[in-house]
């Protein structure tokens, strides 16, 4: 325990120190983040009908890389992404490093609770495919930071299978500055059909 805080703290101070942002303030995010929960929902729930997705629960280090690849026009920037160039306008306005530090911070605050299930498919079929998938996002889907992986567990079925048919269609994750998402795009490349698509997020869901 000691030692592994011990590299921790030395890797930190290594990498980390130059470019540090000051831990966010979530009181302050609370006001800013007024604006996010008339699509997202006031506890960051999701909301289908306005089809954003459910940001509570998700660790705060996936959620800054979004809105940074947002602004940077990785995300929401090809031609058919219509939610995406909707939600690249919102990132836009996030207009400091210090306001997206607060915003992050009061969005780690909401309360993560299961999704409604809106995808039926063949869980069990959805398990074998779900091994490959486990080892960046985590054999329960709980998300693993050192892989560059989200957490899936609780994230709503219908904005799964969205983003995997836009990693396969070539929305997201074929930009070439996009290095996380050029991870993930074969990997969704790998499910043959949407048959193959709602069984994993089937499984997915048997996960929350
Ligand atoms: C007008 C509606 C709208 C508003 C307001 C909005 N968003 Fe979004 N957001 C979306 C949509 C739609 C998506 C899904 C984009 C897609 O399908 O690729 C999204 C996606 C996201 C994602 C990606 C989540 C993931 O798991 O991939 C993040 C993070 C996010 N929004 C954060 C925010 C924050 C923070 C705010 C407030 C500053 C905000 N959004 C305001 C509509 C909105
Ligand atoms: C090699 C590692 C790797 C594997 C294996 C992998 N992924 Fe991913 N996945 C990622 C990374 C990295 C991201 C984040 C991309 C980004 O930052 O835009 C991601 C993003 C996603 C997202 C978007 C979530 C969101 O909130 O925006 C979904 C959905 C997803 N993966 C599902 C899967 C499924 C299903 C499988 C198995 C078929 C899988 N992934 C296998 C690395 C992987």
């Amino acid at each position: 325990m000691k030692i592994s805080r011990a590299i921790v703290l030395g890797l930190t101070i290594v990498l980390g120190a130059p470019f540090a942002v000051a831990a966010g303030d979530a009181a302050a995010g609370k006001g800013a983040y007024a604006v996010c929960a008339a699509c997202h929902g006031p506890n960051g729930e999701g909301n289908v009908a306005m089809r954003a997705p459910r940001l509570a629960g998700q660790g705060g280090w996936y959620i800054e890389r979004q809105l940074k690849s947002f602004q940077a026009g990785h995300r929401g920037s090809k031609p058919g992404d219509s939610d995406g160039m909707q939600m690249r306008g919102l990132a836009m306005s996030v207009s400091s490093p210090e306001a997206m530090a607060n915003l992050i911070a009061y969005i780690e605050t909401l309360p993560s609770k299961a999704s409604a299930t809106t995808v039926q498919g063949d869980a069990a079929a959805g398990k074998t495919l779900y091994m490959t998938c486990g080892a960046c996002h985590g054999q329960n889907a709980e998300g693993s930071e050192q892989m560059g992986g989200p957490r899936l567990a609780g994230l709503d079925d219908w904005y799964i299978v969205r983003q995997l048919k836009n990693f396969k269609g070539g929305l997201r994750g074929s930009d070439p500055a996009d290095t996380f998402g050029r991870q993930m795009a074969p990997m969704a490349a790998v499910l043959a059909d949407d048959a193959a698509i709602n069984n994993v997020v089937a499984y997915i869901n048997s996960l929350q």
